[in-house]
């Protein structure tokens, strides 16, 4: 493999995360040498602003004449010849995240980017683009790592293992960093110094232990206890955003109520669903809040590296979500075998769950990808039936792509724990099939 000169693609360029990735990227440069730096999108505009963004950040970092920066929009160019390809798409913008979350809401469900029927609707979507992508990293640079945050990450990745099963790929979700940075900086640890043990379905799972090297026992019930008594703050990372205040909220009302593990806090969907819907403001949801925001944000800076003001430009979040797919790679060239949370095909890891499910769990990464861990206990009758229906869910919306079947979309539709009965699965459905047009596939 090669280790120096490194070609690195963002595809899904414009995305708001890129800098932050490049961010580390150039922190982690002594570990991983790159020299080019690949902007793709379909969206040329987009694509331009941030290649803005990633000049500006260059030339602060004197780079600019050791790396080459380019953006396109033709994926040959783009592909050909890359090494890393880090993916972070968003099929039909946050114009359609904004749709995935209203229609559920208007019928009284919830309305979530990767939860509950939005999840469903962006699926169906996402899977579509991402499949492209994995096409061409195939067809231009079958040696290539792709490293993929594209979500909803179960379903692409569920789709991915059917359609391109060879591809080098591996699937991460920044959630379980997020959450252990948080607890870590709330309660004074180091998560350095932590091997912890979770399982789930991506956005849908559980610690079980998190033992601390440095203190030398595992402290997740300590850490329960916590976050029983005193709550958890939003970490600086996030910090002022009131929907990630309510998500520790709610994860505190969950360990309450099942202290015996450190749940993922994306479970209040499903767990807490009306309460959930209760707090939503059918109007203006995270969508909305993230193109005010983020989005914005991205634009402004954009705007004022072209007019050349004067001052602090970057504005952009740099949490851990940049630096652990950086880390990835790093420990996929240097063979370092750092353990991350990564999605694979089940494969008897967890003993009692069906073989071929999409599983998040910690997998030790080198040269040659993943080495996920066998949990070596089998799951309890909560837990396990919590995701064998979600499990179920998802496989039957993939097939629903792959075979083209309103039939089983209807049926992932009523499976889904965030959906009280057929009736109303059957008329968002149908709501979704309008608003998504050409951007799902045809449902016969
Ligand atoms: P965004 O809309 O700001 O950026 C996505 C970019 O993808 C846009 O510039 C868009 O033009 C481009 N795009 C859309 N379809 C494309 C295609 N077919 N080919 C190439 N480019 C395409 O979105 P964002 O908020 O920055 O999020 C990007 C993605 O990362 C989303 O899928 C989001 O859910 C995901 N994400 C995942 C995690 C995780 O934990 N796995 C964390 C954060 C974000
Ligand atoms: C976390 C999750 C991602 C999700 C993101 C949404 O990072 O792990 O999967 O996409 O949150 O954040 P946003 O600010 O776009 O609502
Ligand atoms: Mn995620």
């Amino acid at each position: 493999m090669k280790m120096n000169n490194l070609k690195v693609v963002i595809a899904g360029g414009g995305s708001t995360y890129t800098p932050g990735i490049v961010q580390a990227m150039i922190n982690s440069r002594d570990k991983f040498n790159f020299t080019s730096i690949t902007l793709y999108d379909i969206d040329e505009i987009r694509n331009d602003d941030m290649y803005q963004i990633i000049d500006y950040m260059l030339k602060k970092e004197a780079l600019e004449k050791k790396v080459t920066l380019s953006q396109t929009t033709d994926p040959k160019l783009a592909f050909i010849k890359s090494d890393f390809i880090f993916s972070q798409i968003r099929v039909g913008g946050m114009e359609m995240r904004e749709i995935d979350e209203k229609i559920p809401l208007s019928h009284g469900l919830v309305g979530q980017e990767t939860c509950g029927l939005g999840g469903f609707s962006y699926g169906l979507r996402s899977i579509k683009g991402l499949l492209e992508i994995v096409s061409y990293v195939d067809q231009y640079a079958p040696d290539a790592w792709l490293l993929n945050y594209t979500n909803p990450e179960t379903l692409v990745s569920e789709a991915v293992r059917r359609a391109f099963p060879h591809v080098k790929m591996l699937n991460a979700c920044d959630m379980t960093i997020s959450i252990e940075e948080t607890v870590a900086i709330n309660y004074g640890y180091d998560r350095k110094n932590w091997i912890p043990t979770y399982y789930g379905l991506n956005h849908f799972g559980w610690y079980t232990s998190i033992y601390d090297k440095s203190l030398d026992r595992d402290v997740m019930p300590e850490i329960i206890e916590k976050l029983n008594a005193d709550g958890l703050q939003v970490a600086d990372f996030n910090s002022g955003d009131k929907t990630w205040q309510e998500a520790w909220d709610m994860l505190c009302v969950m360990t309450k109520n099942f202290p015996d593990f450190l749940p993922n806090n994306y479970l209040e969907y499903y767990l807490y669903s009306n309460e959930v819907v209760e707090k939503s403001n059918p109007k203006y949801t995270r969508a909305n809040m993230v193109m005010d925001g983020r989005e914005k944000r991205t634009k402004e800076m954009s705007r004022k590296i072209r007019e050349k003001v004067d001052g602090d430009i970057l504005d952009f979040n740099f949490g851990e979500h940049g630096q652990y797919i950086v880390d990835m790679a790093v420990s996929i060239l240097n063979d370092k075998h750092d353990r991350f949370m990564l999605i694979v095909p089940n494969m008897g890891a967890i003993p009692n769950l069906r073989s071929d499910a999409m599983v998040e769990i910690p997998a030790y990464v080198g040269r040659t990808g993943a080495e996920p861990i066998s949990l070596r206990f089998e799951i309890n009758d909560f837990h396990k039936g919590l995701m064998e229906a979600q499990n179920a869910a998802e496989k039957l919306l993939v097939d629903a792509y792959f075979e083209n079947s309103y039939q089983k979309a209807l049926q992932a539709f009523t499976l889904n724990q965030t959906v009280p009965s057929a009736k109303v699965a059957k008329v968002v459905l149908d709501e979704l099939i309008e608003a998504n047009g050409d951007f799902w596939p045809e449902l016969n």
